[in-house]
């Protein structure tokens, strides 16, 4: 097992680093001539441009990784997208047409609830596609179609490689269905030529680690963490609240920012460490004012924003600032999600948990 873990403590952490290895072999062979090519894909193209929606459908990660990829589907393919958690579309029997193209994202494919939703989209005569990381798995060979991430064997049960490997897959994919729209075409090439460099800034962000380890000793007594983020970065507040939640047992809450002042407002005070995600996109002053709010009922405040915006997020200088590396706007969740999981990580080791085998926790749910 060390022998497999070459230079690092956890599988967790080598998978961490290895992220611009994985999100390399995520895309190679795909992006072609300012194209996308996805053999998986490609006999299908034409049905899912004709689909009345897209639904989303997964568990834990791969559900966030799911929603982290909702904004640049809708944007690129002008189809809506509704998000289902596998286990409530099966409590609910929710709708499920043969004019739908359902989408089931599972690192494993092997999960039991999204196998059984499967079923179920599959009996209402939905197109099915697979987003997984296992050839072979159930869910590659019981979907209509799909993309294999790639991403190499993931042995941490926090998933972490996968989960960027996924956002990059769909972000192709998206690519790759709205390819016939003229008036995207500018947007779209801006978006594979950020592809294109994102396993550099992966590399960039990982240099983080220090400074989260810092983070990380800071907090190692709090009681709770909450993350506020919102637009593309809803799903790294969500899923950075649950690497702390399953690997640090931690109690954490990843929360939509736009609803702050609906409930967890209250909750400011300080002494809960409150990460907020405020890097360069279209929700950029929406979240500085979340900040001023904040920062107004004394909230303990750490803010991760785009390289320079140090002063432009936090003026007076009482927040502890996360620098990182911009990109696209709709990939900058991959760069996001990497300090926090550097932090879950980290946070974990030095509580003195098992970093690799969460308690209760397990890689592969296969019973409902
Ligand atoms: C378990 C794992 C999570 C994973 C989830 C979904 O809960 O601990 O890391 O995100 O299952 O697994 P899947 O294989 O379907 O992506």
């Amino acid at each position: 097992e060390q022998i497999k873990k070459g230079s690092y403590d956890h599988f967790m952490q080598k998978e961490i680093h290895e992220q611009p290895h994985s999100l390399t072999t995520t895309m190679r062979g795909r992006l072609k001539d300012g194209g996308v090519l996805l053999g998986g894909l490609k006999e299908h193209l034409k049905t899912i441009r004709r689909c009345r929606r897209v639904v989303f459908i997964g568990c834990g990660t791969s559900y966030n990784a799911a929603l982290a990829a909702r904004t640049f589907v809708e944007e690129l393919t002008g189809i809506p997208v509704t998000m289902e958690v596998a286990s409530d579309l099966l409590d609910r029997q929710g709708p499920i047409y043969r004019e739908d193209t359902a989408v089931f994202v599972s690192q494993s494919g092997e999960t039991a609830d999204t196998l059984l939703a499967l079923d179920y989209a599959l009996e209402n005569g939905a197109l099915c596609v697979g987003i997984t990381n296992t050839v072979g798995s159930t869910l590659s060979r019981k979907t209509h179609c799909g993309v294999h991430i790639n991403a190499g064997c993931e042995i941490g049960v926090a998933s972490t490689k996968a989960y960027t490997s996924q956002i990059v897959a769909m972000a192709m994919m998206a690519l790759a269905i709205g390819s016939d729209q003229i008036s995207t075409q500018a947007r779209r090439n801006a978006i594979i030529s950020g592809l294109t460099s994102l396993p550099s800034c992966v590399s960039e962000v990982l240099k983080l680690d220090a400074e989260m380890k810092d983070l990380a000793s800071s907090l190692i007594d709090s009681e709770s963490l909450l993350v506020f983020g919102r637009g593309y970065n809803y799903a790294t507040a969500l899923e950075g609240a649950l690497k702390v939640k399953e690997v640090a047992l931690m109690h954490s809450e990843g929360m939509l920012a736009g609803e702050m002042k609906h409930g967890p407002l209250a909750l400011v005070d300080e002494i809960l460490p409150i990460i907020v995600i405020a890097t360069r996109d279209a929700c950029f002053s929406k979240q500085q004012s979340v900040i001023q709010q904040l920062l107004s009922r004394k909230g303990r405040l750490i803010v991760m924003c785009s390289k320079g915006d140090a002063s432009a997020v936090c003026s007076n200088g009482s927040c502890r600032v996360i620098e990182v590396p911009g990109v696209a706007d709709c990939l900058q969740p991959v760069i996001n999600i990497i300090p926090l999981q550097l932090l879950a990580y980290h946070l974990t080791v030095l509580r003195g948990f098992d970093v690799d085998q969460p308690r209760n926790l397990a890689k592969s749910v296969t019973t409902q």
